[in-house]
């Protein structure tokens, strides 16, 4: 198979990007593959918003800029975060053309939330579900455009390399199990998170890093992945299989956080309380807990008004209501989990990596953006902005001919009979209390040593079930974790100096 543009991913970056440069180029073929169903991403799920300088009268881009830098604690790429917040309204305004929809106040203009690490009130949302809202808007977008295929349940395996340039991708098929090549003159990677690296996050079933680990084998420059953001109001269900997010827009709505005992705690650890950064809530969470040997914290909702609440976040109000917590009475149990990856495969300010005609957007990539703690929805920002500037680069510099001549041999299984069952889910959910425990909010070399010892083991035995067994894709899922969680841990070995979400109890200076 041929494309002149291959997209990995369905979430907002990959989706924004081919929209773009298949309306651009209407005679060119955009491939899109992804592998679930083509909604399913963590875009789906966002909830709090998109942050955006649209109030010129209170909110300022250079208040934007500060808020950003200071979240990512001295490690953001500060032209890059220009860059961003400047562009952030143009593509806020393009989604809006595209036909999604953002709450409006009484006066109709755009009602803008805040969120934790925001001076100032500067996210637009669609109430609690803005992701959907964004995802269901590109995605009508694209199955309009005639030159755009979607290939659903299509898992990319490894990128097709020849003298550091990409050519596309080997494939599996999982409507028929065949492995496929697909040809590509420019190929970009939106596969987005990891958060199944932890097994507790708030990411969706996808999110296992599985462009991250095709691009560092292939020798793309992955960085910063040890600044993993654990967002700290995950609720706490112990009966439930999947972690639902109580938004950081509740705490910007007013709701207080509280200890077993009662205890508004948060102005003990920072003057912004329940609103500073996401990074220093989780940690100061994570303290309270230590401290108390209790298992969970509380969101207090109780004071602000109920019907208001129903109105801003309907779907946070339903799923409570659903498991016996009423918000006007009860406060929500809560604890920190998983959510975002601030660091990725390397790009410049055009989403380029290191390999020539590979580029890569959104989740996966590590822009310069974030530094070492993501401020509050500057995720869907960067993407939107990203997928832009992709595009702008590519449509300047591909006006001829993307055909690809060249023939790749067949991807050539050895492997035979089926891998045994329970292996997988066995040695994926070891990977996760491995992580969970010694790569997570506070960490030490010492955990992290033995945890890198205990990968290493892992990557070997699986490296050898993947030659041995018929691949499957949960398999190259558990191959490309166990990759990713070695980049975390040898990243965070490596970083000596604590700053953002990354903390360290040993060998370590505060900045
Ligand atoms: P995704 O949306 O995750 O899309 C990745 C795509 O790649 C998926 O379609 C997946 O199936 C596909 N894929 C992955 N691997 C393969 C493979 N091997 N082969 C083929 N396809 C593959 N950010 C904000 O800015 N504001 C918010 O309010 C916000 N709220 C959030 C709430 C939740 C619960 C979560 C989980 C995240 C939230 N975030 C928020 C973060 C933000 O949603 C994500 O960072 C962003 O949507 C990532 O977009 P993406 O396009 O990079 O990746
Ligand atoms: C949230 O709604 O709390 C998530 C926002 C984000 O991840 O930026």
């Amino acid at each position: 198979m041929r494309t002149d543009y291959l997209i990995i991913g369905s979430g907002v970056a990959g989706l924004t990007f081919a929209l773009k440069i298949a309306n651009h180029f209407p005679e060119r073929k955009v491939t899109i593959i992804t592998k679930s169903e083509e909604a399913e991403s963590n875009t789906k799920y966002a909830q709090g918003g998109v942050a955006v300088v649209i109030d010129e009268i209170e909110d300022s881009y250079e208040k934007h800029i500060q808020d950003t830098l200071l979240a990512g604690d001295g490690i953001c790429d500060a032209e890059i975060v220009e860059m961003v917040i400047t562009e952030g309204p143009k593509r806020f305004k393009e989604l809006v053309a595209w036909g999604a929809k953002f709450d409006k106040n009484s006066e109709g203009e755009f009602d803008l939330g805040k969120e934790g690490g925001h001076s100032e009130n500067r996210v637009v949302h669609h109430k609690d579900q803005t992701g959907f809202e964004i995802e269901r808007t590109i995605l009508r977008q694209v199955n309009r455009t005639r030159n755009i295929t979607i290939l659903e349940y299509h898992f990319a395996l490894e990128l097709i390399l020849e003298n550091n340039r990409c050519y596309g991708v080997y494939m599996m098929n999982e409507n028929n199990g065949n492995i496929e090549i697909c040809k590509a003159g420019y190929t970009v990677l939106a596969t987005g998170g990891i958060g199944q690296v932890y097994g507790h996050t708030t990411n969706p079933e996808i999110a296992t890093g599985d462009g991250i680990a095709m691009a560092y084998r292939a020798g793309a420059k992955i960085k910063d992945m040890e600044f993993i953001q654990f967002h700290p109001t995950a609720l706490f269900d112990e009966t439930a299989s999947e972690t639902f997010l109580i938004s950081e827009a509740v705490r910007g709505f007013g709701a207080f956080l509280r200890n077993a005992e009662g205890k508004r705690f948060m102005s003990d650890y920072d003057a912004r309380g329940e609103l500073a950064s996401r990074d220093i809530v989780s940690q100061s969470i994570y303290k309270e807990l230590k401290d108390s040997q209790q298992k969970c914290v509380y969101l207090d909702c109780t004071h602000l008004d109920g019907n208001e609440f129903r109105q801003h976040f309907p779907m946070i109000y339903r799923h409570c209501q659903d498991i016996g917590i009423d918000i006007a009475k009860d406060w929500i149990p809560v604890i920190p989990a998983q959510h975002y990856l601030c660091g990725g495969i390397v790009t410049d300010k055009n989403g380029k990596t290191s390999i020539e005609h590979l580029f890569a957007c959104g989740e996966c990539s590590r822009t310069g953006l974030h530094g070492a703690n993501r401020l509050a929805s500057n995720s869907l920002l960067e993407a939107l902005v990203f997928s832009n500037r992709i595009f702008k680069y590519i449509s300047s510099t591909s006006l001829i001919s993307l055909t690809v001549n060249k023939e790749f041999s067949e991807w050539h299984p050895i492997q035979k009979g089926e891998i045994p069952s329970g292996y997988i889910k066995e040695t994926e959910e070891e990977l996760q209390l491995l992580m969970r425990e010694n790569a997570g909010i506070v960490r030490n070399d010492a955990d992290l040593l033995s945890a890198k010892a205990r990968l290493i083991q892992l990557q070997k035995e699986v490296e050898g079930k993947y030659k041995q067994y018929v691949i499957t894709t949960s398999l190259c899922e558990l191959r490309n974790m166990i990759q990713v969680a070695l980049l975390i841990v040898e990243q965070s070995l490596q970083r000596t100096k604590n700053c953002g979400g990354f903390l360290k109890t040993n060998a370590c200076v505060a900045v």
